[in-house]
């Protein structure tokens, strides 16, 4: 999609610890739909990640090294600040369920009040993705089951790495 004023680029915010099979189809289908979709990871303080932010950054550069439009970042702050940097009129949100929307439209229009030209543009993944979320792959993974069906191969590989370590 592009427009009379030039290309249009989306950011895709999160946290993907990790990433998933559910985030992959929706960077896909944003890939799709816009000029450039920015993959924004939240530098956050969260005390125990998964993965280090470094490695959530590996993984999605190497699961995307095929898609040249869409590039992987990292940000902290305010998200509509990255997105003003970043020059992007859209933040590309997944909604799987009906229980996503509270959460999703309080943030929503946030963002709208403190930059009202930046769209949130909501789209849905899959529906065999419906279920899936990083915490719950975070939390089956630590119980000792299989998540290999819910994640790319990227983290398949590196949870067995973690796995020998631990
Ligand atoms: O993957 P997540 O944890 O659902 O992503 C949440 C995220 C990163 C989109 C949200 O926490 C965020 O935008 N954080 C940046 C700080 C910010 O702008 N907060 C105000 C949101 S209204």
């Amino acid at each position: 999609m592009s427009t009379s004023h030039g290309s249009l680029l989306a950011v895709y915010p999160g946290s993907f610890d990790p990433l998933t099979n559910g985030h992959v189809d929706i960077i896909l289908r944003g890939a799709r739909l816009f000029d450039r979709i920015v993959v924004a990871m939240l530098r956050n303080l969260e005390k125990s990640p998964l993965f280090s932010l470094e490695e959530r950054l590996e993984i999605a550069r190497e699961v995307f090294a095929d898609q040249p439009t869409v590039e992987v970042d990292i940000f902290e702050g305010l998200l509509v600040d990255y997105a003003r940097r970043r020059g992007a009129s859209v933040i590309v949100r997944g909604l799987r369920a009906v229980s996503d929307f509270e959460y999703e439209l309080q943030m929503a229009l946030m963002n709208r009040h403190m930059a009202p030209a930046l769209e949130t543009v909501f789209m849905m993944p899959g529906e065999s993705y419906t279920y899936l979320s990083s915490r719950l792959v975070k939390e089956v993974f630590a119980l000792g089951g299989d998540v290999s069906g819910f994640v790319p191969p990227a983290v398949v590989a590196r949870l067995g790495a973690l796995q020998t370590k631990g």
